[in-house]
C-alpha cells in the first residue's frame, strides 16, 4: 500500500498502467466498519483502489466540530492496510488550498434545504474539496455512503453538470447492530447518549412502517418522527424531513418514494440519519 500526502506521486500511480481502474473513497479518517465496506465494494469493482484521508476545513464553519474532529491516521493506515488498498492520498491543508486560492465550486437548489439550511456553507466546502479529489484521482468510479443522502445527491448533481468522467456509487448505511447509523461522531456519544442514539433509525423504521401501512401524509409522517424524538430527553431536534428525494423539497403527500430524513443533537454531538422509502413493486 502506498501513501503519500503529494500530488504527483497519486497521478503517477494512477495512470502507471492506464488500462487499470481504479475505485476511490474519499474519507476524512477516523475509519469504522462503514467505510471499510466502502472499501470492500470499491475493491470487488475494480482493479485498485484508492482512499483518501483528509479532514477538510471548507466544509466547517467556524462554529463547528474541526479542532474536535476525531483522527488517528496509524490506525486508518492500519486498517486499509488489512481490507488490502493500493493507493492512500493523506494531503495537508497547503496541498488541497495553496496561498492564493480562490475557487469555489456550488451546486444551488440541492444544496439549500436540510443540511444546508443548517450548515449554509457545508456544501460549498463538499463540493469542492470533492471536484478537486476527483481532478487528482481521476477514479473510473467513487464510493460514498447513503448516510449521507444529501451529499450523495448535491455530488450526483455536480458530477453530471460538471461532465466528471466517472460512475458514482451510492452503497449503503451501515449500521451497528442495535441500529445507530455508523458515524465518526459516534466516538464523542456518553454512554447515555449512545443509546439514546437508536431513537433515530427506531423513529425512521416506524414511518416507513407506517408508509407501508398506507400512510401518504407528510405532516403526519414527520409528526410521528417528531413525537418519537422528543419522547427522549437527551435528544434535541434540528430537522425531521419527509422529502421529494430528487428535490429535496418538502411533500404534503408522498406519492412513489420518498426521503425521511433528519437530524438530531445529543448534547453538543449532531447525528443525522435517513431512510429511502420506494412503493414496494409487488
Ligand atoms: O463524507 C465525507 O466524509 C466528506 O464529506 C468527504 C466526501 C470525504 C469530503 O470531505
Amino acid at each position: 500500500m502506498q501513501v503519500t500526502p503529494k500530488i504527483k506521486v497519486v497521478r503517477r500511480l494512477r495512470w502507471a498502467d492506464p488500462t487499470l481502474s481504479w475505485g476511490f473513497v474519499p474519507t476524512m479518517g477516523y475509519l469504522h466498519a462503514g467505510h471499510l465496506s466502502l472499501v470492500e465494494r470499491a475493491r470487488a469493482d475494480n482493479d485498485r483502489v484508492a482512499v483518501s484521508i483528509y479532514v477538510n476545513p471548507t466544509q466547517f464553519a467556524p462554529t463547528e466540530d474541526l479542532s474536535t474532529y476525531p483522527r488517528n491516521m496509524e490506525r486508518d493506515l492500519a486498517l486499509l492496510r488489512e481490507v488490502g488498498v493500493d493507493l492512500v492520498f493523506t494531503p495537508d491543508n497547503d496541498v488541497m488550498y495553496p496561498p492564493g486560492f480562490q475557487t469555489s465550486v456550488s451546486v444551488n437548489d440541492v444544496s439549500q434545504p436540510l443540511e444546508g439550511a443548517s450548515r449554509p456553507t457545508h456544501f460549498a466546502g463538499v463540493t469542492v474539496v470533492v471536484a478537486k479529489l476527483f481532478n487528482i484521482m481521476q477514479p473510473t468510479r467513487a464510493y460514498f455512503g447513503q448516510k449521507d443522502a444529501q451529499q450523495v445527491i448535491v455530488l450526483q448533481r455536480m458530477v453530471r453538470d460538471l461532465n466528471f468522467n466517472l460512475d458514482l456509487v451510492v452503497c449503503p448505511t451501515g449500521r451497528e447492530p442495535d441500529g445507530l447509523a455508523m458515524s465518526s461522531r459516534n466516538v464523542h456519544l456518553s454512554p447515555e447518549q449512545r443509546s439514546a442514539a437508536t431513537v433515530l433509525s427506531r423513529c425512521l423504521r416506524e414511518a416507513v412502517v407506517m408508509l407501508h401501512a398506507g400512510e401518504r401524509d407528510g405532516n403526519a409522517l414527520r409528526a410521528l418522527m417528531r413525537d418519537t424524538i422528543v419522547a427522549e430527553p437527551l435528544a434535541t431536534i434540528d430537522y425531521v424531513s419527509v422529502a421529494d428525494p430528487e428535490t429535496l423539497q418538502e411533500v404534503e403527500q408522498v406519492t412513489d418514494r420518498a426521503l425521511l430524513s433528519l437530524a438530531v443533537f445529543f448534547g453538543r454531538i449532531r447525528l443525522i440519519d435517513n431512510m429511502l422509502w420506494l412503493t414496494p413493486t409487488n
